[in-house]
């Protein structure tokens, strides 16, 4: 069974850093240690206290590695595997040109259960533990990345794109049968070990009003589904949203109208919002999710941290891959450091490393089973090596403080600082293709 104990410099959160200083929000353990039973946390401490209370388990000593809880993606898509790093485009042709002819393999089984090993692999490598993706709109997509991610035991949020105009053949469903195929797999997955779904029309631009219309009937039907799309993304985006539904007031009106907006609503990118979309974003406690690496690969704008947090909006951060450039949450922290520093805004290490654990967790509804090191919690966990290459090593023999070490992880780090990954208590690093 994968019952043990694991040692190491250990780091959870219980609230969000209100300062780069507030070192109450978290806890910090030097020589900590986490007793993992039956894939969750059952008790965490001091190792002393741990190595007492359960003195037969096997330890794993990670020392002096850093253990926190495993990172969290809110917006991922899958089928954009061998899509990331494609040049010179901004998003509108660039789905055109790169990623809608890459979406129309995903209607081969064999293509979606391979590339679905071979995503869930690039996750754990980088230290990440839960996924909200997109899948194509082929309900074989979802079914593989469900099905890949439940023999991992890995909580994986995913749904199959809507889409039914302004996209290639082959590429499309209609109102119809984009309600069935999601209709299906919300009965055949949602609440099924790990996995949770989102519905899922890609944006306003693919989908007709029928299909939203339908779209709004599935979320009113299934309220405990997650429901994601894109938002304001682009500008020649919004022009185009704007001009097939001139009705509506602005972009996100689009998908008020339609019913589509709670707390589980997570709107990809959210860069250009109006007062009046900033204030529905509110009322309604959609998320906005800052995807750094693709506003930047795709021109796309420089999300407003501040502001909306001001205004009363939980931010989720994501990689966007394959519109990101990497998989990796400590690029994404990057990135994301560098577009607030371009808005005069910071962004601390304490409050990037929350925000990539519990900060997503929160903004998922789901801070009572992941996101954090709590005994009870779900035991996924990353452990992380901020010595990882020559150069921070370098870097580290002149930090003094766990906040410094934190930023050269946060600057520098990616997979290679990801020294081990735990799934539901099961080390998933290395070795994962093979593993039956
Ligand atoms: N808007 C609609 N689809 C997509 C997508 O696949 N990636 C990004 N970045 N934006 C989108
Ligand atoms: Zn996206």
């Amino acid at each position: 069974m994968t019952d043990k104990i694991l040692r190491g410099r250990l780091l959870t959160f219980h609230a969000e850093p209100q300062g780069p200083e507030d070192t109450d929000a978290c806890t910090y353990i030097e020589d900590g240690a986490l007793w993992i039973a039956g894939g969750r946390i059952r008790a965490r401490g001091t190792y002393a206290e741990i190595a007492a209370a359960a003195p037969d388990l096997p330890v794993t000593d990670h020392r002096p590695h850093l253990m926190m809880a495993g990172f969290i993606d809110p917006h991922i898509h899958f089928p954009q595997v061998q899509v990331i790093a494609s040049w010179g485009a901004q998003l509108l042709d660039w789905l055109n040109t790169y990623t809608f002819p890459e979406e129309t393999r995903f209607a081969d089984p064999d293509h979606s259960a391979r590339m679905a090993g071979l995503f869930l692999d690039q996750l754990t490598a980088h230290g990440t533990t839960t996924a909200v993706a997109y899948c194509s709109v082929h309900a074989t997509s979802a079914e593989a990345l469900f099905a890949e991610a439940a023999r991992r035991d890995m909580r994986i949020v995913a749904g199959k794109v809507m889409m039914d105009r302004n996209a290639p053949e082959g590429l499309r469903d209609t109102p119809q049968t984009g309600y069935d195929d999601s209709k299906a797999l919300i009965d055949r997955w949602h609440g099924k070990g790990r996995a949770l779904y989102a519905i899922t029309p890609r944006f306003a631009i693919t989908s007709s009003p029928q299909q939203l219309e339908m779209t709004g009937a599935l979320v009113a039907e299934h309220p405990g589904c997650y429901l994601q799309t894109h938002l304001s993304e682009n500008h020649d985006e919004i022009a185009f949203t704007e001009s097939l539904y001139p009705a509506a007031p602005d972009y996100l009106g689009v998908y008020e109208h339609y019913g589509l907006l709670s707390p589980k609503a997570l709107m990809g990118h959210c860069l250009h919002l109006s007062p009046r979309e900033i204030g529905v974003m509110r009322e309604t406690g959609a998320r906005p999710v800052f995807c750094p690496t693709s506003n930047l690969f795709l021109g796309s704008g420089l999300f407003d941290e501040a502001g909306l947090r001001g205004a009363g909006l939980v931010n989720a951060i994501a990689t966007d891959v394959g519109g990101g450039t990497s998989y990796s949450m400590l690029q994404t922290l990057a990135e994301g450091y560098k577009v607030l520093q371009l808005r005069g805004q910071r962004l601390h290490p304490l409050r990037a490393f929350h925000w990539i654990t519990r900060g997503n967790a929160v903004a998922l509804g789901l801070e009572d089973r992941i996101g954090t090191l709590e005994a009870g919690s779900e035991a996924d966990i990353v452990v992380l090596d901020a010595r990882a290459t020559p150069t921070m090593a370098l870097r580290m023999e002149r930090a003094e403080t766990l906040s410094e070490e934190l930023f050269i992880l946060q600057v520098m780090g990616d997979d290679r600082a990801v020294a081990q990954t735990y799934v539901a208590g099961v080390p998933r690093k290395s070795g994962t293709e093979s593993m039956t």
